[in-house]
């Protein structure tokens, strides 16, 4: 097992790394301050991790209140959030029960947003599943649910006291949901750590095969970078804003297709490909880095084109990015592979130029 730490000073918490850790509820019992805990999952993860994570929390004296969600992004809103609420109130769950949420991104960001919110605040638990969730979203406290408007647009900051991350679970993983959480990985060498990016080239398709030791490099540096963004900024003034390379181009994908059609790390791939084509039509990037980029992308089965949409529509849906400020876009992009900056002066029809070249 391999332990990180997000250092948010008394707010600190560990990452743990492994496998098999789902079955060592001793790992989890020392953050539990109520013999009742609520396991938030869905109806997918459930019947695969549910009854595993139970069986080690029930030896060691917990009680477990379930609640399954219906699975998918579709369901990423406020309707499902009031599920849980439901739930947690018919079980009397107090402030101080602990709310784990066991499952991929959709399950971390919607229990994370319900324990943020009931009786304003209960501790939780990031017990991730997949692989984005294992390398991104449930580290570092971003919490949220979708809007019909805009995607994660109601939403709160609010950090686990424990990540766990079990690398076993990824063997059960749809082929295209572990591509999906490549695109985050991919991220990383792209904003910040050109060696990582390197490391990739090198072992995709070792990763893709699931190597136990190619797998458990790219989640611990993953999260590296994750941890060490959010402790320097952790609520997005400046730095983190950077996590969200091919975000604001990708939002508009979820958002203009309607939820649950691309991934959300599909959308990010392809939105990857309209920052890095807009950073080489700005001069900032080489077409070589561009064809880098769109070949790694392609090697991790992710796709390098958005949908059709027409560049009006990406720019509309874009315009409800949460990085607009005083009504202008900001985006990030590229000063070379490992350099991300944040601008906010980029011409309309340079941005549009950039879609129109990245869309089939
Ligand atoms: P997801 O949660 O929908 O999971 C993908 C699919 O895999 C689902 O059908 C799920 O039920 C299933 N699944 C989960 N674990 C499984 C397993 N071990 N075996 C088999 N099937 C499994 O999607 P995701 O890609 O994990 O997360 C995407 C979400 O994360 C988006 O809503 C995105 O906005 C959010 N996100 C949040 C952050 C953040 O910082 N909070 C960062 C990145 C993404
Ligand atoms: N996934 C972007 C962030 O956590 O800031």
């Amino acid at each position: 097992m391999h332990t990180l730490t997000v250092d948010l000073g008394l707010r600190s918490y560990p990452i743990h790394i492994g496998s098999g850790l789902l079955e060592h509820a001793e790992l989890i019992a020392p953050h539990l301050r109520t013999r009742k805990t609520a396991i938030v999952t869905n109806e997918v993860v459930a019947p695969l991790y549910l009854e595993r994570l139970s069986a080690g929390l029930a030896r060691v004296g917990v009680d477990i209140v379930p609640v399954i969600l219906p699975d998918g992004e579709a369901h990423k809103n406020g309707q499902t959030l009031n599920m849980i609420f439901d739930a947690l109130l018919r079980e009397h769950c107090e402030r101080s029960t602990t709310l784990i949420a066991l499952g991929g991104g959709v399950i971390g960001d919607m229990g994370g947003f319900a324990a943020a919110c009931y009786q304003r605040g209960m501790p939780f638990i990031q017990i991730p599943t997949t692989l984005l969730a294992q390398v991104d979203s449930s580290v570092g406290g971003k919490t949220a649910i979708n809007h019909p408007l805009g995607k994660n647009m109601i939403g709160a900051f609010y950090q686990p006291r424990l990540v766990l991350a079990d690398t076993v679970t990824l063997a059960t993983l749809p082929a295209r949901e572990f591509s999906a959480g490549l695109a985050e990985v991919i991220k990383y060498g792209l904003i910040r750590d050109a060696a990582f990016f390197d490391w990739l080239e090198q072992n995709i398709d070792a990763l893709r095969r699931l190597d136990a030791d190619s797998l458990a490099f790219a989640i611990e540096r993953s999260c590296r970078n994750k941890a060490e963004v959010v402790a320097a900024d952790e609520t997005e003034q400046g730095e983190r804003a950077l996590l969200n390379l091919g975000h604001t181009f990708g939002h508009a994908i979820e958002t203009g297709l309607g939820y649950g059609q691309w991934l959300h790390g599909e959308a990010v791939a392809a939105g990857t490909m309209m920052a890095a084509e807009l950073s080489r039509s700005l001069g900032w990037i080489s077409a070589d880095d561009v064809a880098r980029i769109e070949r790694l992308l392609e090697r991790a089965g992710l796709p390098a084109f958005g949908p059709d949409l027409g560049a009006p529509r990406y720019l509309k849906w874009m315009m409800h990015d949460k990085k607009v400020e005083a009504g202008k876009l900001r985006l990030v992009l590229l000063r070379g592979i490992g350099k991300a900056v944040m601008t906010g002066d980029i011409a309309m029809s340079h941005m549009s130029a950039a879609i129109e070249a990245r869309c089939r």
